[in-house]
């Protein structure tokens, strides 16, 4: 007879035959970037998603060093929204680049524009360019988000990460970079990243809520698996390095058909809203946080993503 609990008989059995690790450089923390100094507040209050200041950031980036950690995750709240803040060489995020500089620590740098949008979007908002939800203008949202990339590229960022989901991004950035000189700077597109429900409690913490309509204009309808793909091929034909889906715990079929088609690094995206289902619902006293916790990363690492960015990694050192 086959069977299969004999592999479960001992500690060392179940130790031994595990297929699927989560190695602490596989997990990467995301830090929300403020002015001032001395700066470490929870927002929401309890919600486990913190802002730093840059010198308290640095601190954050030893430790994770220290801790094992290879990346850190970087989205700057600045204090006084227009995106042409975004575009200066002494953008805080570039600052945030720079505090963590000689540390060793990859730097993955958010390139977005919807914590400089007065209203919040990731674009540029043009009344009636984009039917009924959107409004944002691509092509001059894409000329901003190229000038951001290669000024996070010169101030040191290993890696730049459009999240916006503007079509063409990754080939102006790609272009722009070159141009600069900066053709070394590896570029990770969110290639399919879903207007999703669960970055409720990421808006609170970038300060980045839009304040009319909604992300259906740009970011990706949740029911479309084959569109995902597309995005994603689009994406690599433009030039991109690596490849970022989010959310992960939805779209486990999708991180396992990419990581079957596609040779390139592949990294999840556990959002906001999925660590506060375990992070609330913990402290409800419903389940227990480090193994539900535990759990959700094996399962996004054991469907092929290679590096899960998480609100969990600092737990981790
Ligand atoms: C913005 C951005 C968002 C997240 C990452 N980059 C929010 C959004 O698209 O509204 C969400 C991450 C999270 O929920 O943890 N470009």
């Amino acid at each position: 007879m086959q069977r299969n609990r004999r592999f479960r008989r001992t500690e060392s059995l179940l130790r031994l035959f595990t297929e699927t690790e989560v190695p602490v450089r596989s997990l990467v923390p995301a830090y929300f970037i403020v002015e001032g100094t001395g700066v470490r507040r929870e927002v929401p209050e309890g919600s486990g998603l913190v802002q730093l200041s840059l010198d308290v950031l640095r601190e954050e980036g030893k430790r994770a060093k220290d801790g094992g950690a290879e990346a850190v995750m970087l989205f700057a709240v600045p204090d006084h929204k227009g995106v042409h803040e975004a575009t200066r060489a002494d953008s805080l995020a570039c600052r945030a680049v720079r505090a963590l500089e000689g540390l060793e620590l990859t730097r993955m740098a958010d390139v977005c524009l919807c914590s400089y949008t007065p209203d919040g979007h990731c674009g540029v908002w043009q009344d009636g360019t984009h039917g009924r939800h959107g409004g944002v203008d691509n092509d001059a949202s894409v000329a901003l988000l190229a000038q951001v990339a290669v000024r996070l590229a010169d101030a040191g960022a290993e890696m730049v990460c459009p999240s916006d989901m503007m079509d063409g991004r990754i080939a102006a950035i790609r272009a722009a970079l070159d141009d600069a000189h900066m053709g070394e700077t590896l570029v990770m597109s969110y290639a399919a990243k879903m207007a999703s429900a669960f970055y409720g409690p990421f808006r609170h913490a970038a300060e980045s809520a839009p304040q009319h309509g909604d992300r259906r204009g740009y970011q990706m309808n949740p029911a479309n698996a084959r569109e995902a793909l597309r995005e994603i091929e689009t994406d690599l034909q433009e030039g991109a390095d690596l490849i970022m889906m989010k959310p992960a715990l939805t779209n486990l079929d999708l991180i396992a058909e990419v990581r079957r088609r596609w040779n390139v690094p592949l990294i999840a995206y556990q959002v906001s809203g999925e660590y506060a289902m375990v992070h609330e619902a913990a402290r409800a006293g419903r389940i227990d946080r480090t193994r539900a916790r535990n759990e959700t990363l094996v399962s996004i690492r054991r469907a092929g993503a290679d590096l899960v960015v998480t609100y969990f990694a600092p737990e981790f050192w």
